[in-house]
């Protein structure tokens, strides 16, 4: 057999802490690591995009266009990645075209190499403009493909939007398993399959949710995947990705040996040890155990805590949301559990449950999917059902972001006081208040004003 190094993304610095430490980590702790990283050879580093951009403006009082620019320094010789969530951007919804086209530019202007691109529907309609605008500004377009488990995803349907991809000319592929439910012997089967015809490099990105993943990178890396997604050892497992180690130190001396230096990836992780030490969210040892609940409804973590919370002193209904789930994913045409479908999907369950009636209250999230506001669902939707919910109201069959009008200028003028740079326009258009809180109190401590004040005396100050 011929040898086939087999190349390892870092995801410590985005999918680890967000998976682990709910995104918080500072980009100060990413400093003391970030040369030796930066030595490693990984095929790229992720440390841009999800919700690393949100989380920087609402908790952390960072400008993430300063993360981006300083990492990019810190970091010359290795290639940058970041997850794209399609039309939704960083965001949670979907953006109007002049949004989506100044920021994936500017995110290439910054010094992104690799963009990585998906849509939680796998509808290509909403990954096309961000696809075709990066791979214009320079960048390396991965297009991605939301593994998803239902009677309506399948190999076929799977190959069908993989030669979508393709269509486009993306220049690499990835497999994204966000709930870790890629067994390892579909991984294998999956993966021989789209080498039939997929000319691109094939990453493979999963979580240790179900306790899994190791074994499916194996499998998936007998079948001739090029990349795999793995964590430095304190930032993995969990609901994180497989540890970096333990991959590196399984395939030395194989045909997939990684070539990485294993003492320099535990120098790393004895260094990351001591950052993880400052954080409180790592001592949730909730999130390291293996959850069963992932294989038997698939429903990812991160709803599970979700229902938890919302549900208070009502917990001993938590069994019925569990099966309430699979049934509004049926209803709605098996849309994959992430990100905002998972967060659709779960809010009405619990609310079906909670009201002792399905769909007797319906949110408004249901009523736009159902309107075909998100894009095409996977599966069909019983017509009946969808004019239950909905009544006469239209549905659309256009790509969504087609009917969003243009939204750059008006948040230029909204946000022109706090404005140092161009990019400040893309972070207020993309998350509004939150966006402008940073910024206000950014010009607040350079000028020493209170501009809240200013804005609550406006028309003179009160006698
Ligand atoms: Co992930």
């Amino acid at each position: 057999m011929a040898e086939k190094r087999v190349g390892i993304m870092d995801t410590t610095l985005r999918d680890g802490h967000q998976s682990l430490w709910a995104t918080r980590m500072k980009t100060e702790d990413m400093f003391p690591v970030l040369e030796m990283l930066d030595q490693v050879g990984f095929a790229a580093i992720e440390m841009w995009g999800g919700a690393t951009f949100d989380s920087c403006l609402r908790y952390l009082n960072e400008d993430p266009w300063n993360r981006l620019r300083l990492l990019r320094k810190m970091l010359p010789n290795t290639k940058l990645q970041m997850l794209l969530r399609g039309q939704n951007l960083v965001g949670y919804r979907h953006y109007a075209d002049d949004v989506v086209t100044e920021f994936v530019k500017r995110t290439v202007d910054n010094g992104m190499d690799i963009i990585r691109v998906f849509d939680g529907l796998n509808d290509i309609r909403n990954m096309e403009l961000p696809m075709r605008v990066a791979k214009e500004a320079g960048a390396h377009v991965q297009g991605t493909m939301v593994y998803s488990i239902s009677p309506v995803h399948n190999l076929d349907s799977y190959v069908k939007f993989v030669k979508e991809l393709l269509d486009v000319g993306i220049d690499s592929l990835c497999i994204k398993d966000m709930a870790g439910i890629l067994t390892p012997y579909e991984a294998y089967n999956l993966v021989k399959r789209l080498k039939e015809f997929v000319d691109v490099p094939i990453q493979l990105h999963t979580h240790y949710t179900s306790g899994m993943a190791s074994m499916t990178y194996l499998k998936a890396i007998e079948a001739g995947v090029d990349i795999i997604d793995c964590a430095q050892s304190p930032l993995a497992l969990g609901t994180s990705q497989p540890a970096t180690e333990t991959l590196v130190a399984v395939l030395q001396g194989t045909p997939y040996d990684t070539g990485l230096d294993l003492k320099l990836l535990s120098d790393i992780s004895e260094k990351l040890k001591e950052i993880k030490a400052k954080y409180p969210q790592a001592k949730n040892v909730s999130v390291y155990q293996v959850d069963a609940n992932v294989l038997r409804y698939q429903i990812p973590g991160g709803m599970i805590s979700n229902f938890i919370s919302q549900l208070g002193d009502q917990l001993h209904l938590l069994p019925k949301v569990f099966e309430e789930v699979p049934r509004v994913r049926e209803d709605l045409g098996y849309p994959p559990l992430v990100t905002p479908f998972s967060q659709i999907v779960g809010s009405q369950a619990l609310m079906n449950v909670l009201a002792g009636e399905r769909y007797k209250m319906v949110s408004n999230e249901v009523k736009n999917y159902l309107r075909g506001h998100y894009g095409r669902a996977p599966g069909p939707i019983d017509e009946e059902f969808r004019r239950r919910i909905i009544g006469d109201a239209e549905v659309i069959t256009v790509r969504p972001a087609d009917l969003l009008e243009p939204e750059l200028e008006a948040a230029r003028k909204e946000v022109a006081l706090y404005m140092e740079k161009e990019e400040d326009v893309l972070s207020y258009a993309l998350f509004q208040q939150v966006a402008l809180n940073y910024l206000k109190e950014r010009e607040s401590r350079k000028y020493n004003i209170d501009f809240d004040l200013i804005e609550k005396t406006k028309g003179g100050y009160p006698v």
